[in-house]
């Protein structure tokens, strides 16, 4: 406050006026709530001609102080209500200000990174519509498998070296289901070792002709490398109906192969052993990329239903033949597309799913 303004005294009518309406145009002229702080301070602060006026109250004569409380009492009335009607413009204003400058589009659409199926998906699709196109039904069985359906009914021995711990994840034992056709069966409870229980599964469901593919997820205790994972896929294969021989097997894989593999493809039997299927063969496919020249590379397995499983599910083998095969779809995979390693199918780096674009069709 410049000392040599005399103060306001609060009996001075005009001077009180003057000095509110000082106030009110400050107020008015405060372009934002810090401008309108000072204007406060400045006009209705302690030290401001109002206050000091109203201070003065108190050293006036008795006498007096009626008239000086009537007009400070109006003029902060009158400061206050300037005051509040430009601190609330203010405030309003800068909601405003503060919800346009945070506007959110949502409208606006981000590039997010696609994702892709994995092509091992879509090669399970594949499968399935091929073997749809020829008519058959697609069949499923459960991961976690009876032992007797993943080995016994499939005329494994009890002593099979494929039971083993080494090849098998044993998960535990459970009371059989009932109508489990065979006495003083296995009990324990497996990942299944292949798609082939669901060849059980399926006869004791239904009655010939029965025409099934089955893909589906497998498990065995191998370590993850180049060429191996402990869960892989398979599709089996099955047919059972009157009059069914190799021939129809022969032909019907090699039709399988030219869907997989492009019109060139053919495939040849060697024989093997299953305990499932009698006459057993590995199944080589013709294979012209092969490394070092075009040469024979193993597929999978197959053969005739071996009459004892025929039997075990009920169905009459004097009556019904049958044919099987199996072939696993990571080894079908990496052979198609030219992949070299198995941890690039496993890992799931979606960079490697999107080389097979999104659909996975006609790659
Ligand atoms: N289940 C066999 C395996 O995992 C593959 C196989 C062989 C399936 C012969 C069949 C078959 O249906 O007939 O090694």
């Amino acid at each position: 406050m410049p000392t040599d303004v005399p103060p306001l005294s609060p009996l001075d009518d005009d001077g009180v006026d003057r000095a509110v309406t000082a106030a009110a145009d400050a107020f008015a002229a405060a372009t934002s709530l810090q401008e309108l702080k000072d204007a406060r301070l400045a006009h209705v602060g302690d030290a401001s001609p109002i206050s000091q006026a109203n201070q003065a109250i108190r050293s006036l004569d008795k006498a007096d102080k009626p008239t000086a409380g009537t007009i400070m009492g109006s003029a902060r009335g009158r400061v206050q209500k300037a005051l509040a009607a430009r601190q609330a413009e203010l405030e309003a204003a800068e909601a405003e200000r503060v919800l346009n400058e945070e506007r959110v589009d949502v409208t606006v659409s981000r590039p997010r990174p696609a994702g892709s199926r994995h092509p091992l998906s879509a090669l399970v699709d594949d499968v399935s519509d091929h073997f749809v196109s020829l008519g058959w039904q697609i069949a499923e069985g459960p991961e976690l498998e009876h032992e007797w359906f993943n080995f016994d009914a499939l005329n494994f021995g009890v002593d099979h070296p494929a039971r083993q711990m080494q090849d098998t994840f044993y998960v535990g034992e459970i009371d059989l289901p009932d109508g489990t056709p065979v006495e003083g069966a296995a009990d324990g409870l497996v990942l299944r070792t292949h798609t082939s229980p669901v060849q059980a599964r399926t006869m004791l469901d239904r009655t010939p002709p029965i025409y099934i593919a089955c893909p589906g997820k497998v498990f065995r205790t191998d370590a993850l490398d180049a060429t191996h994972t402990p869960v892989f896929h398979q599709v089996e294969g099955l047919a059972v109906d009157e009059g069914l021989t190799m021939a129809h097997l022969k032909g019907t894989i090699d039709h399988f192969a030219r869907a997989m593999f492009g019109p060139e493809a053919k495939t040849r039997l060697r024989p093997s052993f299953f305990p499932f299927t009698e006459p057993s063969a590995e199944m080589d496919l013709w294979f012209p990329q092969k490394k070092g020249g075009a040469g024979w590379i193993e597929w999978g397995g197959c053969g005739m239903v071996n009459p004892n499983v025929l039997r075990a599910v009920g169905i009459d083998p004097d009556r019904y033949t049958g044919f099987a095969f199996g072939m696993g779809l990571e080894r079908t995979l990496m052979l198609r597309n030219g992949i070299a390693d198995m941890h690039d199918i496993v890992e799931g780096d979606v960079r490697f799913s999107t080389q097979f674009g999104t659909t996975g069709r006609g790659n």
